[in-house]
C-alpha cells in the first residue's frame, strides 16, 4: 500500500510518499521560514496563503521524487488537527480533491500521532508499552502508549504543559534575546559555549498533575534577568546583525554575544532539558515503561538526546532523526497507515480541529 501523506498544520508545507507505513518513498519539506523570520513566529494567515502557494508543487514533487503517478497510490492521509484552522483546511480540502478525483481512500490523522508514528518508521520494533513525549513548538505532551494490535496504537494523556510548550519557550526566549526565529535551534548551537549552571532557574512545583509542566516562568525570569542586566542594547544590536543576515555562521553569533548572553542561554536550555527528562523518567516509571518515544521539533535538540542517553535514564529511549522529529509529511502516511488496514477512513466530511485531541 502506498500512501500520499499531506501536512500542513503550522508553517510547513510538506507531502511524503510511504509505502507501507514504513518505506519512505519521498519527503518534501517547504519551510515558511523567510515569511514568518521578520515577525519572530507563525503568523496564521501568512501560514494558510502560503499552503495554497505551495500545497500543488509539494505533492507534485513528491510523487516526482518517489517516481509515481497518481494512479500508483492506494490512499491519501491528511492531517486534520490540531494545529491552525487556516493551515489545516489547505491540506484538507486538498486531500478531499485529491481522493474524490483519484477514487482513492481517504485518512485524516492526528498530528500528534504522526509525530509518534515518526520514531516507528526506523524503529518498528520497539517495545510497547511506551512513554511517549512529543516535545514541539505547540505541544509538550506525555501518552502513555499501549499496542492493541499489529501497528495499532492507543494513547492516554499522562502530562502536558499547562502553558507555553516547550519549543514555544525556545521560540520566545530567542526572541527575546535577539537570536531570530525558530529560536531551538539557534539556543541549541550557542549553548554549549555558555555555562549551563550560571544562572539558576527554578521551576514550578505543579499541583494536582505533577506529570504537567510549566514554562512561561523560566520565560518570564529570563526577561527579568535582561532587564536587571540591562541587556537591551545589545539585543537590539543583535536584531539589526539578523535583518542583513539571517542565517549567521556560529563564528558570526559569537561576535555578537557577549560571555554572560551565553550563560544564560545555556542555563535556560539546561532547566528546559532538565525538566523534560525529570517528567519524561517520572512518567516512564509510574507506568512501567518498556520503552521511551521522544519526538517533535524539540527533540532534534543535541543536549535533550545527550541527557537521554544519560545512564540516569534505564529505558531504551527511540527518537527520529531530526527531518523526521520536526513537522513532516512521511510521518503522517505512516500514521495512515494501520488506520487504512483496519478500515479507519474519512469521508468528504473531514473537518479541521484546532484542538484535536489524541
Ligand atoms: O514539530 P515542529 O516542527 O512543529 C510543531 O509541531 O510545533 O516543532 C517546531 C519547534 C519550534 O519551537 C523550534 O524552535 C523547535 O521545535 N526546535 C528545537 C530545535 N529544532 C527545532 N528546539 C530545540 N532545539 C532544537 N535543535
Ligand atoms: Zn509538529
Amino acid at each position: 500500500m502506498t500512501i500520499l501523506g499531506i501536512e500542513t498544520s503550522c508553517d510547513e508545507t510538506a507531502a511524503a510518499v510511504v509505502e507501507s507505513g514504513r518505506r519512505i518513498l519521498s519527503n518534501v519539506v517547504a519551510s515558511q521560514f523567510d515569511v514568518h523570520r521578520r515577525y519572530g513566529g507563525v503568523v496564521p494567515e501568512l501560514a494558510s496563503r502560503e499552503h495554497l502557494r505551495a500545497i500543488v508543487p509539494v505533492v507534485r514533487q513528491a510523487l516526482e521524487d518517489a517516481a509515481l503517478a497518481y494512479r500508483d497510490l492506494s490512499a491519501i492521509a491528511v492531517t486534520c488537527g490540531p494545529g491552525l484552522v487556516g493551515s489545516l483546511l489547505v491540506g484538507i480540502c486538498y486531500g478531499k480533491a485529491l481522493s474524490l478525483s483519484l477514487n482513492l481512500p481517504l485518512v485524516g490523522v492526528n498530528h500528534l500521532e504522526g509525530h509518534i508514528h515518526a520514531v516507528l518508521l526506523e524503529h518498528p520494533d520497539l517495545e510497547f508499552p511506551a512513554l511517549a513525549m512529543v516535545v514541539s513548538g505547540g505541544h509538550t505532551h506525555m501518552f502513555w502508549t499501549t499496542q492493541t494490535g499489529p501497528g495499532q496504537l492507543s494513547y492516554r494523556l499522562v502530562g502536558r504543559t499547562r502553558d507555553d510548550a516547550a519549543g514555544e519557550a525556545f521560540d520566545k526566549v530567542a526572541k527575546l534575546l535577539g537570536l531570530g526565529y525558530p529560536g531551538g535551534p539557534a539556543i541549541d548551537r550557542l549553548a554549549p559555549r555558555g555555562n549551563p549552571r550560571a544562572v539558576r532557574f527554578t521551576t514550578a512545583k505543579m499541583k494536582g498533575n505533577t506529570l504537567d509542566f510549566s514554562f512561561s516562568g523560566i520565560k518570564t525570569a529570563v526577561l527579568r534577568h535582561v532587564q536587571a542586566a540591562g541587556m537591551e542594547e545589545e539585543i537590539a544590536w543583535r536584531k539589526r546583525l539578523l535583518e542583513q543576515n539571517p542565517r549567521p555562521s556560529i563564528e558570526a553569533w559569537l561576535e555578537a554575544i557577549p560571555r554572560p548572553t551565553l550563560d544564560l542561554i545555556a542555563s535556560f536550555q539546561y532547566t528546559v532539558v532538565a525538566e523534560l527528562v525529570r517528567h519524561a523518567v517520572a512518567a516512564a516509571e509510574r507506568e512501567n515503561a518498556r520503552s521511551l518515544i521522544i519526538s517533535g521539533g524539540v527533540a532534534c535538540n543535541t543536549q535533550l538526546r545527550e541527557a537521554f542517553r544519560s545512564e540516569t535514564v534505564a529505558w531504551p529511549v527511540y527518537f527520529p532523526p531530526p527531518k523526521l522529529s520536526t513537522d513532516n509529511a512521511a510521518m503522517i502516511a505512516a500514521a495512515a497507515y494501520p488506520k487504512l488496514a483496519a478500515g479507519k477512513l474519512a469521508d468528504l466530511t473531514l473537518a479541521a480541529e484546532a484542538s484535536l485531541p489524541l
